[in-house]
């Protein structure tokens, strides 16, 4: 019996590291070829419709199927040159503590199923908040990305906001709850829509604020609003990477409502990172004054996807918005409690998921690695990256219509028609991959620098190619 069980642990173990010399395979290939794969690798994707499940097949065989497949069509986003929608790399020590934490599979969401988990979890989590120089006593919780750390933090949001008029949203629900104003720019994030769409508020509910020239919030448009007031900011616009003024909102909001009256949650999925940055700071001023946050581990950070995390400035906050007892589960009624502690930090009960992977593990390994000044540099150096392309596009002719705000920027090539043909170009090229937006009713190449990988040597072939590919365009 003994023998079986070390037989199958050592099949296991056996297959475990054919697939990482696989993945090795890919790691080394990552900065070769194509960026993202040609029609014929992803036509050769129709295999899999010759896969039954009447026709089971060895490991090693569906794994080397599963290789040869990645290996031919996996897009090269970790490999330097994928500049798409706001897409990060992996970080070696964040990539490689994955692996262990698939080896180890443990359950993170409560500490009763895995006190290692618990100690990574509570440990990445005060990391953040350090790092991020969020007030000392604010609490962070790993989630699946900032749509779901948005999600969490306006529910909470909601909840408190209403207990303050009176109204339990656990006790009574939604239906005949006093009115809350919701505030957020006409640049929030299409995650902070559905965000608030599922928490409760139609679109034709939001007042949306208009925008400076480079996206950010106009405070002074904000106009009357009445109380309470949920206002969600953002650090980090999709086109202009520019963030909202978050001091004046806060200054604002504070001369106007009263202390409970209102809540300022801050969108800042890649954004955020500014916070940690030495050169971007000033992006973050008076990010402190908010009381919650959402951000990204998997887009700036460098982690492996899929890592949100939400950030409340109390955590008994997120508790009473997320907790769900059983008579089998840890846990107490949270209507009991009037202080935030350390013991409540059991992560099914600060967030959506019950069962839930060890997204700290990965955090904790990349944050121990590089510090707080490695985490600075990688920020610094992105944004140093998509200045120098937006100056070397510029010196080609190139029309950059905003100023690079972090690590976006924007281009313009004559045309909408010539710059949507510039960007299917750069897409079919393979030299690297660049997507395309609509920025003040005119069209733009846009390109987000969120790989820690990406060198000088890939911005400035990356400024070729754009270049080349506008001269292709234009005959
Ligand atoms: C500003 C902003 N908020 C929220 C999100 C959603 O993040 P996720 O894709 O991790 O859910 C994004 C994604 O790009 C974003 O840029």
């Amino acid at each position: 019996m003994i023998n079986d069980d070390r037989g199958q642990a050592s099949a296991k173990a056996d297959l475990f590291m054919t697939a990482a010399a696989m993945a090795e395979q890919y790691l080394r290939s990552e900065r070769q070829g194509r960026v993202f794969p040609d029609s014929a690798a992803v036509d050769a994707l129709s295999v899999l419709d010759s896969w039954g499940l009447e026709a089971p097949r060895p490991a090693g065989e569906v794994l080397s199927d599963l290789a040869a497949m990645g290996q031919a069509a996996a897009v090269r986003s970790t490999g330097g040159r994928y500049f798409g929608f706001v897409t990060g790399g992996t970080e070696p020590s964040a990539l490689a503590a994955s692996l262990l934490a698939l080896a180890w599979d443990q359950n993170g969401a409560l500490p009763a199923m895995s006190p290692l988990a618990a100690a990574i979890d509570a440990k990445a989590a005060r990391w953040v908040v350090e790092l991020l120089g969020l007030p000392t006593e604010s609490t962070a919780v790993f989630c699946g990305g900032a749509s779901v750390a948005n999600l969490i933090a306006i529910v909470a949001a909601r909840d408190v906001l209403l207990a303050h008029q009176g109204w339990s949203v656990a006790e009574s629900g939604l239906r005949g709850s006093p009115p809350v104003s919701v505030i957020a720019s006409t640049e929030a994030h299409s995650s902070v829509v559905k965000a608030l769409r599922v928490a409760g508020w139609g679109a034709s509910e939001v007042h949306l604020v208009e925008t400076d020239e480079l996206g950010r919030l106009k405070v002074e448009a904000i106009g009357n609003v009445g109380s309470p007031a949920l206002i969600v900011a953002q650090m980090g616009n999709v086109n202009t990477g520019h963030c909202d003024p978050l001091a004046e909102l806060a200054t604002w909001a504070d001369a106007r409502f009263a202390p409970g009256d209102y809540w300022i949650h801050v969108d800042g999925a890649f954004g955020l990172w500014a916070a940690a940055s030495t050169t971007q700071q000033h992006h973050a001023a008076g990010i402190e004054m908010a009381h919650s946050w959402a951000t990204d581990a998997h887009k700036w950070l460098n982690t492996p996807y899929d890592s949100g995390i939400v950030i409340a400035r109390n955590g008994l906050d997120l508790r009473k918005a997320m907790s769900a007892s059983a008579a089998y589960l840890p846990g107490q009624d949270p209507v009991d409690l009037v202080d935030w502690s350390d013991e409540l930090r059991e992560p099914m009960h600060l967030g959506l998921q019950m069962s839930q992977a060890v997204r700290a593990i990965p955090v904790f390994a990349e944050l121990a690695v590089l510090g707080t000044a490695g985490v600075a540099d990688l920020i610094d150096r992105c944004c140093r990256h998509v200045a120098d392309l937006a100056t070397l596009l510029e010196s080609g002719g190139v029309e950059i219509p905003v100023a690079p705000g972090l690590n976006q920027v924007l281009a313009r090539f004559g045309s909408d028609a010539l710059t949507d043909e510039v960007v299917r170009n750069i897409q079919s090229g393979g030299v690297c991959w660049a997507g395309s937006t609509t920025w003040q009713g005119r069209r733009a190449m846009r390109l987000s620098v969120c790989d820690a990988s990406t060198t000088t040597e890939d911005i400035e072939t990356t400024a070729a190619a754009i270049l080349e590919a506008w001269r292709t365009a234009t005959g």
